[in-house]
């Protein structure tokens, strides 16, 4: 019976103390047992992200309040479950990157009806007024940049332009499609550039301004879905049908660094492309050492530290009961949230070590040749 006892507390001890182990994982800073700020990231698949929680966390050492970060790994389900979850911990500020803007409206609704105090995450959170504050870059300024970026280095006329873009489901896809768009279509109109692989936008090239439907048109045609290996896929499907007249030196608007590489490899191995010039952004190593052997032409560089300290900032200012300042608003098709909105940074070969590396965002170790 003693045995029994005894065994009985040394299991009950054990079970305490994975619990109290499982609890810790994940949060930084301040008091334990609860959580004030959750942060919700949409995947560790992407190291955008990964590196947005280890910013969160260097942000946070030292913090009085207590954090804790969760990913939601592709999926909105286990992205509401994630806010559940948070909820359940007492968290008073939810800062949420959703994976998809409209699916994360259930999430956002639930955190709202227990009075906490919602920031969308450089993605905004679409079709509900449960969102309080948007924290992001200025998207169109980044897909405006990769456009231009392809302007200043065309050469002659009829260059072949391949055109990519994000989820649809994320709302930012659109605006840097928008942005990209502002500036390449009076060049696609008067020919110093032939759209190559999208019969939707060769089709609207007289257009400036393109509604949301038209813009689902052409993102229907050249998504990558965020994701590498569509990327890679889609440029093989194009460039297996292009005619000679759509190879030679050709332009290509990629949306962010994870596709740019796949598509980058693509037309790297095409023997009749002569030349490319690709667009990228987030200033992922993998990138950057891409631009350093000139695989990738340029990235847009968005300090991922100003978000988090303007994120945390806000945090923190609704937490001490104040109100947070921001800069304008974005409309989410259901009300316009008030956003403090950051600046971004092109990033070529000529720019590369003075903006990444002496302003200590990277290590000069991290690279090679540069
Ligand atoms: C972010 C980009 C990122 C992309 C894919 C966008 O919403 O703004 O930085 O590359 O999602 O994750």
């Amino acid at each position: 019976m003693k045995k029994l006892v005894k065994m009985l507390s040394l299991m009950m001890a054990v079970m305490l103390f994975t619990g109290m182990l499982a609890a810790c994982s994940g949060k930084t800073g301040g008091k334990a047992g609860k959580v004030d700020v959750g942060i919700v990231l949409p995947t560790k698949d992407e190291p955008r992200w990964v590196q947005d929680e280890q910013r969160f966390k260097d942000a946070l050492k030292g913090s009085d309040y207590t954090t804790e970060i969760l990913f939601s790994q592709g999926s909105s389900a286990k992205e509401k479950e994630n806010v559940e979850t948070l909820i359940n911990k007492g968290i008073k500020v939810l800062i949420i990157c959703p994976q998809d803007g409209d699916a994360a409206a259930a999430a956002v609704e639930a955190a709202k009806k227990e009075k906490i105090t919602v920031i969308s995450y450089d993605r905004l959170i679409t079709h509900t007024d449960a969102v309080d504050y948007y924290v992001t870059f200025d998207s169109v300024a980044v897909g405006a940049a990769q456009g231009q970026y392809l302007i200043d280095h065309v050469k002659g006329k009829d260059m072949p332009l391949y055109l990519y873009a994000g989820a649809a489901s994320d709302n930012n896809a659109f605006l840097f499609f928008q942005g990209a768009w502002s500036v390449l279509q009076p060049k696609i109109a008067d020919g110093t550039f032939k759209v190559a692989n999208s019969s939707a936008a060769e089709g609207l090239k007289e257009k400036q301004e393109l509604s949301r439907e038209e813009l689902s048109k052409i993102l229907g045609q050249v998504t990558t879905n965020w994701d590498a290996n569509d990327a890679k896929n889609k440029a093989q499907t194009h460039l297996t049908a292009a005619s000679a007249a759509l190879k030679g030196d050709v332009a290509v608007l990629a949306p962010n660094d994870g596709t740019a590489r796949s598509i980058a490899d693509v037309f790297a191995s095409d023997g009749d492309i002569k030349s490319y010039v690709v667009t990228g952004q987030d200033a992922e190593k993998a990138s950057i050492q891409y631009v350093i052997d000139s695989k990738q032409s340029m990235t847009v560089f968005k300090d991922v530290r100003t978000l988090v300290k303007d994120a945390m900032g806000m945090a923190v200012t609704i937490l001490d009961g104040k109100k947070p300042e921001t800069t304008g608003t974005y409309d989410n098709g259901k009300i316009k949230v008030n956003a403090k909105q950051t600046n971004v940074i092109v990033v070529d070969k000529e720019n590369v070590k003075k903006e990444l590396i002496d302003s200590d965002y990277y290590k000069a170790s991290d690279f090679k040749g540069l």
